[in-house]
Protein backbone atom coordinates (compact mmCIF):
# COMPACT_ATOMS: atom_id res chain seq x y z
CA UNK A 1 0.00 0.00 0.00
CA UNK A 2 1.29 3.78 -0.62
CA UNK A 3 0.11 6.23 1.03
CA UNK A 4 0.65 10.38 -0.01
CA UNK A 5 1.53 12.56 2.69
CA UNK A 6 1.35 16.07 2.77
CA UNK A 7 4.15 17.70 5.47
CA UNK A 8 3.34 21.46 6.48
CA UNK A 9 6.12 22.11 9.36
CA UNK A 10 4.81 26.22 8.97
CA UNK A 11 6.64 27.60 11.78
CA UNK A 12 8.22 28.24 15.16
CA UNK A 13 8.28 24.89 16.81
CA UNK A 14 6.22 23.29 14.11
CA UNK A 15 9.62 22.25 11.72
CA UNK A 16 10.49 20.35 15.01
CA UNK A 17 7.85 18.16 16.13
CA UNK A 18 7.32 17.59 12.75
CA UNK A 19 10.14 16.05 11.82
CA UNK A 20 9.92 13.96 15.12
CA UNK A 21 6.85 12.45 13.53
CA UNK A 22 8.11 11.62 10.22
CA UNK A 23 10.39 9.91 11.60
CA UNK A 24 8.06 7.71 13.37
CA UNK A 25 6.23 7.25 10.52
CA UNK A 26 9.33 6.04 8.45
CA UNK A 27 9.66 3.41 11.42
CA UNK A 28 6.07 2.43 10.67
CA UNK A 29 6.81 1.87 6.89
CA UNK A 30 9.55 -0.46 7.71
CA UNK A 31 7.73 -2.64 10.07
CA UNK A 32 4.37 -3.13 8.37
CA UNK A 33 5.28 -2.56 4.80
CA UNK A 34 3.90 0.45 3.94
CA UNK A 35 4.79 2.98 1.73
CA UNK A 36 4.40 6.83 2.16
CA UNK A 37 5.25 8.96 -0.20
CA UNK A 38 6.25 12.43 1.74
CA UNK A 39 5.94 15.77 0.17
CA UNK A 40 6.89 18.94 2.03
CA UNK A 41 4.98 22.29 1.33
CA UNK A 42 5.00 25.92 2.65
CA UNK A 43 2.20 27.41 5.10
CA UNK A 44 1.76 30.28 7.74
CA UNK A 45 4.83 32.53 8.08
CA UNK A 46 7.46 30.69 5.91
CA UNK A 47 5.15 30.96 3.12
CA UNK A 48 4.16 34.47 3.58
CA UNK A 49 8.73 34.58 3.61
CA UNK A 50 8.87 32.93 0.25
CA UNK A 51 5.56 33.81 -1.61
CA UNK A 52 3.93 36.70 -0.20
CA UNK A 53 0.97 34.75 0.98
CA UNK A 54 0.68 32.59 4.41
CA UNK A 55 -1.30 29.26 1.86
CA UNK A 56 -0.10 28.91 -1.60
CA UNK A 57 -2.36 27.27 -4.34
CA UNK A 58 0.42 25.07 -4.73
CA UNK A 59 0.15 24.48 -0.62
CA UNK A 60 -3.71 23.74 -1.29
CA UNK A 61 -3.49 21.42 -4.36
CA UNK A 62 -0.51 19.19 -2.93
CA UNK A 63 -3.11 18.86 0.08
CA UNK A 64 -6.34 17.92 -1.91
CA UNK A 65 -4.26 14.95 -3.80
CA UNK A 66 -2.97 13.76 -0.66
CA UNK A 67 -4.16 10.92 1.78
CA UNK A 68 -3.50 12.86 4.57
CA UNK A 69 -2.07 16.03 5.94
CA UNK A 70 0.20 16.40 8.86
CA UNK A 71 0.90 20.06 10.23
CA UNK A 72 3.14 21.51 12.94
CA UNK A 73 2.16 25.03 14.04
CA UNK A 74 1.48 28.49 12.31
CA UNK A 75 2.34 31.97 13.07
CA UNK A 76 5.05 34.02 15.42
CA UNK A 77 5.78 37.84 16.61
CA UNK A 78 7.72 38.35 13.32
CA UNK A 79 4.35 37.84 11.23
CA UNK A 80 2.12 39.90 13.87
CA UNK A 81 2.17 43.28 12.63
CA UNK A 82 0.94 42.28 8.90
CA UNK A 83 -2.45 42.91 7.76
CA UNK A 84 -4.89 40.30 9.14
CA UNK A 85 -5.73 39.06 5.59
CA UNK A 86 -2.01 37.71 5.36
CA UNK A 87 -1.29 36.65 8.53
CA UNK A 88 0.34 33.13 9.03
CA UNK A 89 -2.87 32.13 11.00
CA UNK A 90 -5.01 33.03 7.82
CA UNK A 91 -3.01 30.27 5.69
CA UNK A 92 -4.54 27.57 8.33
CA UNK A 93 -7.88 28.73 8.35
CA UNK A 94 -8.41 29.08 4.80
CA UNK A 95 -6.92 25.55 4.62
CA UNK A 96 -9.37 24.12 6.88
CA UNK A 97 -11.95 26.24 4.95
CA UNK A 98 -10.90 25.23 1.54
CA UNK A 99 -10.87 21.61 2.48
CA UNK A 100 -14.00 21.26 3.98
CA UNK A 101 -12.76 20.30 7.34
CA UNK A 102 -15.75 20.95 9.90
CA UNK A 103 -15.15 18.67 12.69
CA UNK A 104 -12.19 19.15 15.11
CA UNK A 105 -11.31 16.17 16.88
CA UNK A 106 -9.12 17.06 20.48
CA UNK A 107 -9.08 14.28 22.72
CA UNK A 108 -7.69 14.96 26.29
CA UNK A 109 -6.61 11.99 27.83
CA UNK A 110 -4.55 11.36 30.39
CA UNK A 111 -1.80 9.16 30.37
CA UNK A 112 -1.74 7.37 34.05
CA UNK A 113 2.07 8.49 34.03
CA UNK A 114 1.79 12.03 33.95
CA UNK A 115 -0.65 12.52 36.58
CA UNK A 116 1.83 14.23 38.36
CA UNK A 117 2.02 16.39 35.45
CA UNK A 118 -0.45 18.12 35.56
CA UNK A 119 -1.26 20.83 38.04
CA UNK A 120 -5.43 19.50 39.64
CA UNK A 121 -5.04 16.89 42.30
CA UNK A 122 -4.80 13.17 40.84
CA UNK A 123 -8.32 11.77 42.53
CA UNK A 124 -10.14 14.94 39.83
CA UNK A 125 -8.08 13.51 36.82
CA UNK A 126 -7.47 10.15 37.31
CA UNK A 127 -8.33 7.85 33.72
CA UNK A 128 -9.52 10.78 32.37
CA UNK A 129 -10.12 10.61 28.86
CA UNK A 130 -12.36 13.37 27.08
CA UNK A 131 -12.88 14.16 23.33
CA UNK A 132 -13.84 17.89 22.35
CA UNK A 133 -15.45 18.12 18.77
CA UNK A 134 -15.00 21.26 17.86
CA UNK A 135 -16.67 23.00 14.60
CA UNK A 136 -14.27 24.08 12.53
CA UNK A 137 -15.50 26.16 9.45
CA UNK A 138 -18.32 28.22 11.23
CA UNK A 139 -19.07 30.74 13.51
CA UNK A 140 -17.24 33.89 14.14
CA UNK A 141 -14.24 32.78 12.88
CA UNK A 142 -15.51 32.81 9.63
CA UNK A 143 -18.91 35.01 9.66
CA UNK A 144 -19.78 37.77 7.62
CA UNK A 145 -19.70 40.94 8.03
CA UNK A 146 -16.63 41.63 9.75
CA UNK A 147 -13.81 44.66 10.18
CA UNK A 148 -13.21 47.80 11.57
CA UNK A 149 -14.61 50.46 10.35
CA UNK A 150 -14.37 54.25 10.92
CA UNK A 151 -17.62 55.59 11.96
CA UNK A 152 -18.35 59.36 13.08
CA UNK A 153 -14.97 59.43 14.41
CA UNK A 154 -14.81 56.10 15.61
CA UNK A 155 -13.46 52.66 15.01
CA UNK A 156 -15.54 50.09 15.17
CA UNK A 157 -14.52 46.68 15.14
CA UNK A 158 -16.85 43.86 14.40
CA UNK A 159 -16.98 39.84 13.80
CA UNK A 160 -20.82 37.86 13.07
CA UNK A 161 -21.55 34.65 15.10
CA UNK A 162 -23.36 32.46 12.41
CA UNK A 163 -24.49 28.99 12.21
CA UNK A 164 -26.98 27.71 9.94
CA UNK A 165 -29.18 24.61 10.43
CA UNK A 166 -26.87 22.04 8.16
CA UNK A 167 -23.82 22.99 9.80
CA UNK A 168 -25.01 22.63 13.56
CA UNK A 169 -26.94 19.10 11.76
CA UNK A 170 -23.47 17.31 10.78
CA UNK A 171 -21.34 18.42 13.53
CA UNK A 172 -23.88 17.17 16.01
CA UNK A 173 -24.51 14.21 14.50
CA UNK A 174 -21.04 13.30 13.69
CA UNK A 175 -20.45 13.80 17.35
CA UNK A 176 -23.48 11.12 18.85
CA UNK A 177 -21.66 8.99 16.19
CA UNK A 178 -18.14 9.21 18.33
CA UNK A 179 -19.92 9.09 21.53
CA UNK A 180 -21.56 5.97 20.31
CA UNK A 181 -18.19 4.55 20.20
CA UNK A 182 -17.09 5.75 23.55
CA UNK A 183 -19.10 5.98 27.03
CA UNK A 184 -22.37 6.74 24.57
CA UNK A 185 -22.41 10.72 26.70
CA UNK A 186 -22.47 14.16 24.82
CA UNK A 187 -22.44 17.79 26.27
CA UNK A 188 -23.13 20.41 23.82
CA UNK A 189 -22.04 23.56 24.61
CA UNK A 190 -23.11 27.04 23.95
CA UNK A 191 -24.13 30.71 25.27
CA UNK A 192 -27.96 30.38 24.17
CA UNK A 193 -29.13 32.49 27.44
CA UNK A 194 -27.15 35.26 25.07
CA UNK A 195 -27.00 34.39 21.99
CA UNK A 196 -29.10 33.76 18.99
CA UNK A 197 -27.05 31.27 17.42
CA UNK A 198 -27.01 29.30 20.47
CA UNK A 199 -30.46 28.93 20.42
CA UNK A 200 -30.64 27.37 17.13
CA UNK A 201 -27.69 25.83 17.79
CA UNK A 202 -29.54 23.93 21.12
CA UNK A 203 -32.12 23.64 18.88
CA UNK A 204 -30.61 21.31 16.09
CA UNK A 205 -28.37 19.60 18.34
CA UNK A 206 -31.75 18.25 20.21
CA UNK A 207 -33.90 17.70 16.96
CA UNK A 208 -30.76 15.41 15.81
CA UNK A 209 -30.30 13.51 19.50
CA UNK A 210 -33.91 11.91 18.54
CA UNK A 211 -32.21 9.72 16.27
CA UNK A 212 -29.74 8.42 19.05
CA UNK A 213 -31.54 7.42 21.58
CA UNK A 214 -29.05 5.44 23.23
CA UNK A 215 -26.72 8.64 23.91
CA UNK A 216 -27.29 10.62 26.85
CA UNK A 217 -27.51 14.34 25.42
CA UNK A 218 -27.18 16.90 27.86
CA UNK A 219 -26.76 20.87 27.63
CA UNK A 220 -24.27 23.27 29.42
CA UNK A 221 -23.42 27.09 28.93
CA UNK A 222 -20.23 27.88 27.90
CA UNK A 223 -19.09 29.80 31.26
CA UNK A 224 -20.20 26.73 33.25
CA UNK A 225 -18.90 24.43 30.87
CA UNK A 226 -14.99 26.08 31.20
CA UNK A 227 -15.52 26.18 34.85
CA UNK A 228 -16.87 22.33 35.16
CA UNK A 229 -14.28 21.23 33.51
CA UNK A 230 -11.95 22.12 36.28
CA UNK A 231 -14.24 21.19 38.91
CA UNK A 232 -15.54 17.52 37.77
CA UNK A 233 -13.65 16.97 34.02
CA UNK A 234 -14.53 13.32 34.46
CA UNK A 235 -18.23 14.20 34.18
CA UNK A 236 -17.29 14.39 30.83
CA UNK A 237 -17.42 12.08 27.85
CA UNK A 238 -17.97 13.75 24.57
CA UNK A 239 -18.30 17.30 24.44
CA UNK A 240 -19.58 19.10 20.71
CA UNK A 241 -19.74 23.32 20.37
CA UNK A 242 -18.60 26.17 18.06
CA UNK A 243 -15.41 27.09 16.56
CA UNK A 244 -14.60 29.84 19.26
CA UNK A 245 -15.90 28.02 22.56
CA UNK A 246 -14.14 24.74 21.42
CA UNK A 247 -10.71 26.76 20.91
CA UNK A 248 -11.43 28.08 24.35
CA UNK A 249 -12.32 24.80 25.79
CA UNK A 250 -9.74 22.62 24.64
CA UNK A 251 -6.86 24.78 25.62
CA UNK A 252 -7.99 24.56 29.02
CA UNK A 253 -8.72 20.73 28.61
CA UNK A 254 -5.02 19.87 27.51
CA UNK A 255 -3.99 21.65 30.85
CA UNK A 256 -6.01 18.88 32.53
CA UNK A 257 -3.60 16.51 30.93
CA UNK A 258 -0.50 18.00 32.21
CA UNK A 259 0.17 19.61 29.03
CA UNK A 260 -0.78 21.65 25.73
CA UNK A 261 2.43 19.19 24.68
CA UNK A 262 0.35 16.47 24.87
CA UNK A 263 -2.68 17.10 22.72
CA UNK A 264 -2.78 15.92 18.87
CA UNK A 265 -5.69 16.69 16.69
CA UNK A 266 -7.74 15.65 13.78
CA UNK A 267 -9.59 17.83 11.23
CA UNK A 268 -11.83 15.76 9.28
CA UNK A 269 -15.06 15.85 7.58
CA UNK A 270 -13.93 16.94 3.98
CA UNK A 271 -11.69 15.03 1.27
CA UNK A 272 -9.03 14.59 3.26
CA UNK A 273 -7.78 15.65 6.84
CA UNK A 274 -5.41 17.57 8.57
CA UNK A 275 -4.01 16.54 11.68
CA UNK A 276 -2.18 19.11 14.18
CA UNK A 277 -0.89 19.79 17.49
CA UNK A 278 -3.46 21.83 19.31
CA UNK A 279 -0.47 23.69 20.34
CA UNK A 280 1.00 26.57 18.53
CA UNK A 281 4.21 27.51 17.01
CA UNK A 282 5.98 28.66 20.38
CA UNK A 283 8.73 31.02 19.05
CA UNK A 284 10.30 31.40 22.54
CA UNK A 285 11.26 27.58 22.26
CA UNK A 286 12.05 27.52 19.00
CA UNK A 287 15.32 25.86 17.35
CA UNK A 288 16.39 25.13 21.31
CA UNK A 289 15.74 20.98 20.96
CA UNK A 290 13.37 21.36 23.88
CA UNK A 291 10.14 21.25 22.52
CA UNK A 292 7.50 18.13 23.18
CA UNK A 293 7.06 16.13 19.97
CA UNK A 294 4.50 14.02 21.28
CA UNK A 295 1.17 15.81 20.18
CA UNK A 296 2.79 15.81 16.79
CA UNK A 297 3.60 11.81 16.79
CA UNK A 298 -0.05 11.17 18.24
CA UNK A 299 -1.39 13.44 15.85
CA UNK A 300 0.54 11.43 12.80
CA UNK A 301 -1.16 8.24 14.72
CA UNK A 302 -4.27 9.98 14.36
CA UNK A 303 -4.05 10.68 10.63
CA UNK A 304 -3.01 6.77 10.52
CA UNK A 305 -6.50 6.08 11.93
CA UNK A 306 -9.20 8.40 10.68
CA UNK A 307 -7.27 9.12 7.64
CA UNK A 308 -5.75 5.79 6.32
CA UNK A 309 -7.32 2.68 8.25
CA UNK A 310 -4.60 2.03 9.84
CA UNK A 311 -5.72 1.09 13.14
CA UNK A 312 -2.95 -1.20 14.32
CA UNK A 313 -0.18 0.98 13.30
CA UNK A 314 -1.97 4.06 15.15
CA UNK A 315 -2.24 2.16 18.69
CA UNK A 316 1.14 0.67 18.19
CA UNK A 317 2.37 4.44 18.14
CA UNK A 318 0.41 5.69 21.11
CA UNK A 319 1.95 2.79 22.97
CA UNK A 320 5.34 3.78 22.72
CA UNK A 321 4.56 6.57 23.53
CA UNK A 322 3.01 5.33 26.69
CA UNK A 323 6.04 2.98 27.54
CA UNK A 324 8.65 5.85 27.23
CA UNK A 325 6.90 7.90 29.53
CA UNK A 326 6.27 5.10 32.05
CA UNK A 327 10.23 5.17 31.48
CA UNK A 328 10.35 8.33 32.72
CA UNK A 329 11.78 10.10 29.89
CA UNK A 330 10.20 13.51 29.87
CA UNK A 331 10.65 17.05 28.03
CA UNK A 332 10.67 20.22 29.85
CA UNK A 333 6.84 20.84 29.64
CA UNK A 334 5.89 17.53 31.41
CA UNK A 335 9.21 16.85 33.59
CA UNK A 336 9.09 16.29 37.52
CA UNK A 337 11.62 15.47 39.97
CA UNK A 338 12.77 11.74 39.00
CA UNK A 339 12.06 11.99 35.76
CA UNK A 340 14.85 11.55 33.03
CA UNK A 341 15.16 15.06 31.03
CA UNK A 342 15.58 14.21 27.38
CA UNK A 343 14.88 17.11 24.27
CA UNK A 344 12.69 17.01 21.15
CA UNK A 345 15.20 14.73 18.88
CA UNK A 346 15.84 11.89 21.86
CA UNK A 347 12.04 12.00 23.23
CA UNK A 348 11.61 11.66 19.30
CA UNK A 349 14.54 8.38 19.08
CA UNK A 350 13.14 6.88 22.00
CA UNK A 351 9.66 6.45 20.76
CA UNK A 352 11.13 5.16 17.36
CA UNK A 353 13.45 2.70 19.14
CA UNK A 354 10.77 1.53 21.49
CA UNK A 355 8.18 1.33 18.26
CA UNK A 356 10.90 -0.66 16.37
CA UNK A 357 10.93 -3.50 18.64
C1 LIG B 1 -5.95 26.35 17.04
C2 LIG B 1 -5.29 27.69 16.87
C3 LIG B 1 -5.87 28.38 15.65
C4 LIG B 1 -7.34 28.60 15.90
C5 LIG B 1 -5.18 29.68 15.24
C6 LIG B 1 -3.69 29.49 15.04
C7 LIG B 1 -5.80 30.26 14.01
O1 LIG B 1 -5.41 28.44 18.03
O2 LIG B 1 -5.87 25.52 16.13
O3 LIG B 1 -6.57 26.12 18.09
O4 LIG B 1 -7.74 29.59 16.55
O5 LIG B 1 -8.13 27.79 15.45
MN1 LIG C 1 -6.33 27.37 19.71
Amino acid sequence: MSYKITILPGDGIGKEVTQEAVNILKIIEKKHSINFEFTEHLIGGAAIDKTGVPLPDETLTACEESDGVLMGAVGGPKWDELDYSIRPEKGLLKLRKELDLFANLRPAKLYSTLIEASPLKSEIIKDLDILIVRELTGGVYFGEPRGVEKINGNEKGFNTMVYYDHEIERIARLSFELASKRDKRLTSVDKANVLDTSVLWRKIVTKVGKEFPDIVLNHLYVDNCAMQLVREPKQFDVIVTGNLFGDILSDEASMLTGSIGMLPSASIGGKVGVYEPVHGSAPDIEGKDIANPIASITSAAMMLRYSLDLHESAKNIENAVERILEKGYRTGDIFKEGNKLVGTREMGSLISEELEK
